[in-house]
């Protein structure tokens, strides 16, 4: 703690004496990172797994995470989502197995849009994967716009895919979702650990993340330098530590036989998605 405090003190200090222009190499990264309050708060980003603290957000912090978020880029400032909040714990558990302070579901939804044409006479439809593509960066753009905005009133956050899990009929039920046209994307728990993580999750950043100019198709021994990253724990890329203890050779060993394989062959609700996709219009019922 002493030594990143150090650490941003020194950059603040090289900052203002040279503009942050003599620092380089990795220097001048972690310099750009830590330049301001704004790159603060999103380097300062990190999930909490698992169920927050009993301490409640207040209302007025909701109001402006959710008013923040409207704020993100969407196509055609048409907004083709809408945000179903609740502050029911146990409804929290329901949807999506987690529980916080408060609870934000993220719906692809086009309903406003389809009502609005309707009342002018206009004939207009949201169906396809196009609208379902669009609609689905809105969404996200805004869920991340409220991770950001509550971050920056010191609140944590938990984006959890949990209203997939299971019968996803339940999330239409609970929240009384309009059977077309309307898809819960993503939810989004807020709220304050019972303990802070106790480091921040690392990303990788190299060969087959950042390309320049033209894509890049990994090499084998840049595919061993990913798998070599995953196993040095001071990366922190991993989701568990203790990989180890199922006798593999690598983390990436234990994600794909373990993880991903914790669902079988295909993924679990795979026809029930498919299913529900046709039924909001989305995916072609033909097909
Ligand atoms: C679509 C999506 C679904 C996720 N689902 C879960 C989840 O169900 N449970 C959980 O603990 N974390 C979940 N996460 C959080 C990721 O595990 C987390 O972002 C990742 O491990 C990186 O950690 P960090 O956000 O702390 O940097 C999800 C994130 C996304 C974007």
């Amino acid at each position: 703690m002493a030594a990143t405090s150090a650490r941003r003190v020194f950059l603040e200090k090289g900052a203002l004496v040279g503009g942050g222009l003599l620092l380089t190499g990795p220097a001048v990264a972690r310099a750009s990172g830590d330049a301001n309050e704004v790159l603060r708060t999103l380097n300062s980003l990190r999930t909490i797994h698992g169920n927050f603290s009993e301490k409640e957000i207040p209302e007025a912090e909701v109001e402006t995470v959710l008013q923040t978020s409207l704020r993100a880029a969407n196509a055609s400032n048409m907004q083709s989502y809408s945000i179903v909040v609740t502050r029911d714990r146990a409804r929290m558990k329901e949807l999506c197995g987690y529980a916080g302070s408060c609870l934000m579901v993220f719906c692809v939804d086009y309903n406003r849009s389809l009502a609005s044409a309707r009342s002018l006479g206009h004939s207009y439809s949201a169906e396809g994967t196009e609208s379902f593509v669009t609609g689905a960066v809105n969404t996200v753009l805004c869920a991340q716009t409220a991770v950001i905005a509550a971050k920056a009133l010191g609140i944590d956050s938990l984006l959890t895919n949990g209203i997939h899990r299971g019968d996803m009929e339940r999330v239409w039920r609970i929240l009384d979702l309009p059977e077309q046209a309307c898809f819960p994307l993503i939810a989004l728990v807020l709220g304050y650990p019972t303990s802070p993580p106790e480091y921040r999750k690392g990303r990788l950043d190299g060969a087959g993340v950042i390309h320049r100019e033209r894509y890049h198709r990994i090499t084998p021994q840049e595919a061993e330098e990913i798998t070599r990253r995953y196993d040095d724990p001071r990366e922190h890329l991993g989701l568990v530590d203790d990989w180890k203890a199922g006798g593999h050779a690598h983390y990436l060993d234990w994600f794909f036989k373990e993880w991903v394989g914790r669902r079988g062959p295909l993924p679990t609700g795979e026809a029930q998605m498919q299913r529900l996709l046709r039924r909001c219009g989305f995916v072609d019922s033909q097909k």
